[in-house]
């Protein structure tokens, strides 16, 4: 949770108007002077002059070096730095790439490639090609299939954003766009807009500690990260390397990133399918982090469970329900005031809180407790001697170390690239972990947060605690403020062009190695990540659990997002579907919004209608700040009713869920999904920001606005099954359709040709994954109409679908050395006979489970079969049929999961199954 008090926005606003300065002063741009191979011809190194120099935002870099990369055949990378001296950028031990440095560029070295006025550079392996003009210095990219500009730095005419500039504290390029792209992505923050970015908006990429319910300013996670679907649906992406702020600038037809530090490298991926973009940009920055079985059961936190005993009443309360409910979270409430790592020896102690904890594990549930970067300053408190002694946190400036304020008072904050934060951080994780064994870590304030904020701030003599425990208390002087507190460019920080220090640290503020909290800021939760996620992994040498708030490219591949502090309202639901779509195509595909709202008092309705759509998100937690009641599912008769009905479906959803991450694990691919993954031909994909895919085959069409009880929803081409009442089809072709959606209902259809792996409800998801499991087959209806003649079931069908098991103990997701089964599962109808197949790939640990399929559900079929074979053999399977629904199901078919199988039943009449 964040700050409660509103920010003192006025203050800050002479920044807006001090940073306004006349555009076409600031540069002029680069001369294009010398070129050459890379020695592998996978591109073109570059040298590049200044034209001319002026003052504004600070001196010029006089030389650059440009380093235009192909990899493989969908990744075009363009880097370009100071050709004399080294620059920030992003830290390799935290998301290691191949570097450039290796390549000199130099004006006297070049020989092999003539400069001409313009040319191209290309690979022939490569979808992309580099494109230059020599001067002014400019570059376009192009998709050398359709010979599509992708990106053209070079202005039409005279245009404003012809030059490159490169400062040491102000770099600014642009590209043209088409007026039509439809751009995605560029985050973190909260859209009203939709999903679309729009034109003639800033998108500013600043870690900040503020609600999400604020809208459209810079908010916790930094992904300067773009998807561009052009006419006809070809995509690609933009991706920029670089955790300096920044502010990037979407006009009608132009997009310009002002950075005001480290260096551009933009990575192009080619795709051309969206989904290709993701699965590209991921390979880059890593594949998402695979994610225990339980992270995907129904979790329950509140800020301000009072004491042990409130936290058991919740637990027992759901039980009483019967709703099944994984885990208990525990926010700041546990800790003895604040510190991390210890325990409120009043309401939280240690011998009431183990055995509950410990009673949680006997009902196969979870427990998993919040930490915050800030240590508490004080020499009883052997979680900061030890770091004291190791001297790992982040120093002011001087040999001195920087003193923040934040929920336990003054703190130091660990330096996490510093060589021993490893070593501190693991140790004090082990050791909470001897006292209470949590099982898993949920990071939050790691923007980092600061209650005060400035170059200097010190305690007035005497005062050791604040009277208000979230309002700063420290003496802050603003006044002299260095170059790194007050840069020449002012980044639109909250839409007031805030103080780079405020709410977090000062600006100069080092690492061991001199690198300042300047440069670093935005990837200060991801050190603190990946530092947990590592002490996890080597506490139990299990596949950890960590849920981040502050993120950056990359940060996917070791930790769950949720959406932050969101507001109980319709508003939040609706940026809620937004957010998570978006945090998919940033690599992040476990995430969720807290359910029903934090921050303000919910109410049933929206609560109602939250629980509805939050029972689809990856990660379904329900969540609620200590200044708004509380809002368990209980509570509300509708709301249970409610939750029993959706959640009943999540859970026999389970091992599609996690097959999906399997899935996102391999590939990047997101498993929420916006619409225009589906048909990014059809430009009306392209705004909807209401409704989502899971994968491919369930597509959720919620309702997100009060008192609406129908939607119009779109429906890609082909028959959706209504999930909760496959009966109700909706037979569509690239079409919306408007539908019933009353409080209690929301509408969730399954893609015919789709093969959905289930298994039963059960109170935990350890007890639901040993259920045995259940095909729901989705084939096209037998006839178009369901009483047209029956010789139309004659129509040839075809459902796939795949099913991934594992122990979810090893760190990755994986089919070798037994760790795990991957089944694919295909289901064909040619002449009336239906033929189910599974083919199994290293079957060995779903066999040694015991893992069983007893049941095959059809959707489709229009008349009973006589009779079934198994593996070839007649068998007396138990069959029945809904004529209604043309529901057919097969019962008691006992067939090993880890085992190939071939199950065949007859629709079109007697002939074929005389034995
Ligand atoms: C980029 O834009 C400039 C100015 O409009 C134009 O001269 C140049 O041909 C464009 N580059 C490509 C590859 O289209
Ligand atoms: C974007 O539009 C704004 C307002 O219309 C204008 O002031 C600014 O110069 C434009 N920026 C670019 C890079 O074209
Ligand atoms: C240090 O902590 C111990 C145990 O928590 C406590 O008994 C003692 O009073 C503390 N000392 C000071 C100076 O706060
Ligand atoms: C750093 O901390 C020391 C000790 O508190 C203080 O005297 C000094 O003014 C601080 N310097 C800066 C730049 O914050
Ligand atoms: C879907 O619509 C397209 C264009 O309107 C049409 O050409 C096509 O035949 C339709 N397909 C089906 C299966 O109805
Ligand atoms: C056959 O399966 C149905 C469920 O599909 C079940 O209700 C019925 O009891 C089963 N019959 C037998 C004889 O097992």
């Amino acid at each position: 949770m964040g700050r409660q008090g509103s920010m003192a926005l006025l203050a800050f606003t002479l920044f807006g108007l001090l940073s306004s300065v006349k555009a076409d002063s600031i540069g002029y741009g680069y001369n294009l002077v010398g070129l050459d191979d890379l020695n592998n011809g996978g591109g073109v190194v570059g040298y590049l002059e200044l034209v001319k120099a002026t003052e504004t935002y600070g001196a010029d870099v006089k030389n650059l070096k440009l380093v235009a990369r192909y990899r493989g055949s969908d990744r075009l990378q363009v880097h370009i730095s100071d050709a004399d001296s080294k620059r920030y950028e992003v830290p390799q031990e935290l998301l290691p790439r191949d570097p450039v440095d290796s390549f000199k560029a130099n004006r006297k070295l070049f020989g092999r490639l003539k400069v001409e006025k313009s040319g191209v550079i290309s690979s022939k392996k490569n979808q992309l090609e580099f494109h230059y003009v020599a001067e002014p210095f400019g570059f376009a990219v192009v998709r050398r299939s359709n010979g599509e500009v992708l990106w053209n730095t070079s202005a039409p005419g005279s245009g404003l954003f012809n030059n490159i500039i490169f400062k040491d504290q102000y770099l600014e390029i642009s590209s043209q766009l088409p007026y039509k792209s439809a751009l995605y992505g560029l985050g973190e923050s909260s859209r009203p807009d939709g999903l679309r970015l729009s034109h003639n908006r800033q998108y500013t990429m600043w870690a900040t500690d503020i609600g999400s319910w604020n809208i459209d300013i810079d908010l916790y996670g930094v992904f300067p990260f773009l998807v561009d679907v052009r006419e006809g649906g070809l995509t690609h992406g933009v991706a920029i390397m670089n955790s300096n702020g920044m502010d990037i600038v979407y006009n009608d037809t132009s997009i310009t990133f002002k950075i005001i530090g480290g260096v551009f490298d933009f990575y192009f991926f080619s795709g051309p399918a969206p989904i290709a973009v993701v699965d590209q940009y991921t390979q880059l920055v890593g594949r998402p982090a695979a994610m225990p079985y339980w992270v995907l059961g129904f979790h329950q936190s509140r800020y301000g469970y009072n004491n042990v005993e409130q936290l058991d009443y919740v637990m027992k309360k759901y039980a009483e329900v019967n709703l099944p409910v994984e885990s208990m979270w525990s926010d700041i409430d546990h800790m003895d005031h604040y510190k991390d790592f210890t325990l409120d020896p009043v309401n939280y102690p240690v011998d009431k809180l183990l055995p509950f904890v410990q009673n949680l594990h006997k009902n196969h549930q979870k427990f998993i407790m919040i930490l915050d970067p800030g240590i508490k300053i004080d020499t009883n408190y052997s979680t900061y001697v030890r770091g004291d002694k190791l001297d790992i946190f982040m120093r002011n400036g001087t040999s001195h170390r920087y003193v923040a304020q934040v929920w336990p008072g003054a703190t130091n904050i660990p330096d996490f690239l510093h060589p021993k934060s490893q070593e501190f951080w693991s140790t004090e994780v082990a050791e909470f972990h001897k006292v209470i064994p949590f099982d898993g870590l949920w990071l939050d304030m790691n923007e980092p947060a600061n209650f005060c904020g400035g170059p200097t701030c010190y305690f007035p003599p005497g005062i050791q605690t604040c009277p208000q425990i979230d309002e700063c208390c420290m003496i802050c002087d603003n006044t002299n403020l260095n170059r790194w507190d007050d840069p020449p460019y002012h980044i639109n920080s909250l839409g007031i062009h805030r103080p780079l220090y405020a709410h977090t640290m000062a600006m100069n503020c080092e690492h061991f190695n001199g690198i300042r909290a300047y440069d670093t800021h935005n990837v200060y939760g991801m050190s603190e990540g990946l530092a947990t996620y590592r002490a996890l992994k080597e506490l139990t040498g299990k596949r950890p659990f960590v849920l981040a708030r502050s993120m950056f490219l990359g940060s996917g591949s070791y930790a769950a997002h949720w959406t932050g502090d969101n507001g109980a309202t319709w508003g939040d639901l609706q940026y809620s579907v937004v957010s998570i779509i978006n945090l998919g195509l940033f690599g992040v595909p476990m995430v969720g919004a807290d359910i029903c709202g934090f921050n303000f008092q919910t109410n049933e309705e929206l609560c109602i209608r939250w629980t509805q759509v939050g029972a689809f998100y990856p990660f379904s937690r329900d969540h609620s700040d200590i200044h708004a009641g509380p809002q368990e599912f209980y509570l509300w008769e509708s709301v249970t009713e409610t939750a029993r009905s959706v959640f009943s479906w999540r859970y026999r959803l389970l091992p599609f869920l996690y097959t999906l991450m399997f899935g996102a694990h391999k590939t990047g691919a997101p498993i929420f999904r916006p619409l225009f993954f589906a048909v990014p031909e059809d430009s009306r994909t392209w705004d909807i920001a209401d409704q989502f895919t899971l994968g491919t085959d369930l597509l959720v069409s919620p309702v997100l606005q009060q008192g609406q009880v129908t939607v119009n929803a779109y429906f890609p081409q082909g028959v959706w099954y209504n999930l909760f009442n496959p009966s109700q089809v909706v037979r569509a072709n690239n079409s919306f359709h408007t539908l019933d959606a009353p409080l209690d209902t929301i509408n969730a259809h399954v893609r015919s040709g789709s093969i959905l792996p289930l298994q039963d409800l059960a109170p935990t998801t350890t007890q639901a994954r040993k259920t045995p499991y259940t095909l729901l087959i989705a084939m096209d209806p037998e006839s178009d109409s369901f009483n047209a003649p029956s010789a139309i079931c004659d129509r040839r069908s075809k459902a796939t679908g795949e099913l991934f098991i594992d122990d979810d103990d090893t760190i990755s997701m994986q089919v070798k050395d037994g760790a795990g089964s991957l089944v694919t599962f295909e289901a064909t109808r040619k002449d009336g006979v239906y033929v189910l197949k599974a083919d199994v790939e290293e079957g060995a640990y779903a066999v040694k489970q015991g893992l069983m399929l007893q049941t095959v559900s059809v959707l489709g079929v229009r008349t009973a079969p006589n009779s079934v074979k198994v593996n070839g053999k007649y068998e007396a399977v138990n069959v029945t049929f809904d004529n209604k629904a043309s529901y057919l199901t097969l019962t008691d078919l006992n067939l090993p999961i880890g085992k190939d199988f071939e199950v065949s039943w007859d629709c079109s009449g007697s002939d074929a199954f005389t034995s």
